[in-house]
């Protein structure tokens, strides 16, 4: 059997094992239409958790929108103003619909990521002395950042340890109990962790909810393969950024907030956009209300309305179609992986997290070991994905809870290492690797996403398994968590 008759046997074999992916089809025309650059240049791109990649059309459209409009600062009331103003509030709303989220209970706050969104809330959550910070070690760092804000109020900061080989939480209630007597109390995940796939449970949200937690779900991972119905969850708090979902406009992110809880929130300054006035005589001033006063300075009038028009393609597309051919591909690649071997038959892929596809997304981390159970560097796994068209991701991915539990680091050995590499302010990683001995530092990962198809897959199992019976030979340093 030729290489072309291998693969078409192996298509088949997955199309008979994974039939729900025959119903997702119109992903291929789209892919077809919209998406022809990737087959074009015979790119396989797989890294959709770094950045989802936009539909041709979603920029043309966008693009003859402003030929034919006259857009300007959405904050004065002149013609080109208002229509700038009458584009965003459209994207605020189709954001809220998009999410089924009821306008009577949640609002959109813009911003330029899900970072900057996160920023809004940690600088303005009323932690003190009684207040409590709840993460699970599964965050994005971005999220992990705002105990910097609680340990400056001196309010307690707890972590939820992860169980180190499926990455996930057994029991999260014992945790809510961390800070006894604590007021203003926050608990914070990701409702799809950006390292191993892994979805936490959404009924965390109403449990930590009558625990007296305000509940921040991250869903920047999560919302570009799954739905995500604000009326069957309640989270207080939501980032998103959309260049996730769509590919199409980067510089764009919400936080979709229940109103009730952002009554709760201080702002610690105003700015532009945010004051109904303010007075440098009298020093005073009132800040605006709902979103507004979250909004600083001038949204990003010119890319917002491309946020309906990507909401508009997901619509017609079918977040559930997504949604279940990316899982068929991730159950497939995931029972691949675990099959490659080396001829002495020593496993060559070393998967962190869950090994089958339930509750899970299409995020996989692993490191490739050699005949021996060396690992390659994943570095170098990631240079040789390079040279042949396929866009992976390497490293800790920003996460490094998740990176610290699967590559069972010891926190003594992390800060024993750190303060052995570090001399006054310069901090040398490949002597702190050193330090960390036969401890990888970081992972290889694979993620999949809106237009993700068999071949995609297929190609790059078939470079993994070109590192069958090879020697690791330590050749790259490795940078991560
Ligand atoms: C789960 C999660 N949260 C937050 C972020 C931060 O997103 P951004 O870099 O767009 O601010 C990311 C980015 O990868 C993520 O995966």
């Amino acid at each position: 059997m030729n290489n072309q008759q291998k693969n078409e046997a192996e298509r088949r074999a997955f199309l008979t094992d994974y039939p729900a992916y025959g119903q997702t089809v119109g992903l291929d025309e789209l892919r077809r239409r919209d998406f022809t650059r990737l087959d074009e240049q015979g790119h396989t791109y797989l890294d959709y958790t770094g950045g989802g990649l936009y539909a041709i059309s979603l920029v043309e459209k966008h693009a003859r929108l402003l030929e034919q409009s006259i857009l300007g600062n959405p904050h004065s009331q002149n013609p080109a103003s208002l229509a700038s103003t009458h584009l965003v509030d459209q994207a605020r709303a189709d954001v809220l619909r998009y999410f089924n989220a009821d306008p009577e209970e949640y609002l959109v706050i813009f911003t330029a990521n899900a970072s900057g969104a996160l920023k809004l809330l940690a600088e303005s959550y009323p932690f003190d002395d009684n207040g409590h910070l709840l993460l699970v070690a599964d965050n994005h760092n971005s999220v992990h950042g705002i105990r910097e804000f609680a340990h400056r109020k001196n309010a307690c900061v707890t972590y939820v340890p992860l169980d180190p080989k499926s990455l996930r939480i057994d029991e999260i209630g014992p945790y809510f109990d961390g800070c006894q007597g604590s007021t203003n109390t926050l608990f914070a995940f990701p409702a799809q962790s950006n390292f191993s796939g892994v979805q936490h449970p959404l009924d965390w949200i109403e449990r930590a909810h009558g625990r007296g937690f305000d509940v921040l779900l991250d869903a920047a991972a999560f919302v570009p393969t799954n739905r995500l119905d604000l009326q069957q969850v309640h989270p207080d708090y939501v980032p998103v950024s959309f260049y996730k979902m769509f590919g199409y406009p980067t510089g764009v992110g919400a936080m979709l907030a229940r109103k009730e809880a952002l009554a709760k929130l201080q702002r610690p300054w105003f700015a532009g956009g945010t004051v109904q006035i303010v007075s440098t005589k009298a020093d005073l001033y009132i800040m605006a209300d709902e979103h507004e006063a979250f909004e600083e300075g001038t949204v990003n009038y010119l890319n917002l309305p491309a946020i309906s028009t990507g909401l508009q393609l997901l619509q017609e597309t079918g977040i559930d179609v997504i949604h279940e051919r990316v899982m068929a591909l991730t159950a497939y690649l995931l029972t691949q992986l675990q099959r490659l071997s080396h001829s002495n038959g020593q496993t060559m892929v070393e998967l962190y997290g869950p090994t089958d596809a339930k509750q899970r997304g299409g995020t996989i981390a692993f490191n490739l070991l050699d005949p021996t159970g060396v690992y390659f560097p994943f570095q170098q796994v990631e240079a040789e994905a390079n040279q042949v068209n396929i866009s992976i991701r390497a490293g800790c991915f920003c996460n490094p809870g998740a990176g610290e539990y699967s590559l069972t680091h010891v926190a003594e050995d992390v800060r024993r290492c750190v303060e052995e590499s570090t001399t006054g302010d310069l901090f040398d990683f490949d002597a702190y690797r050193e330090c960390l001995g036969d401890k990888a530092t970081g992972a290889v990962r694979a993620s999949l996403g809106l237009v993700s198809n068999f071949k995609d897959v297929s190609r790059f199992l078939d470079f993994l398994a070109g590192f069958r019976d090879r020697a690791a030979d330590g050749r790259y340093a490795e940078r991560g968590c």
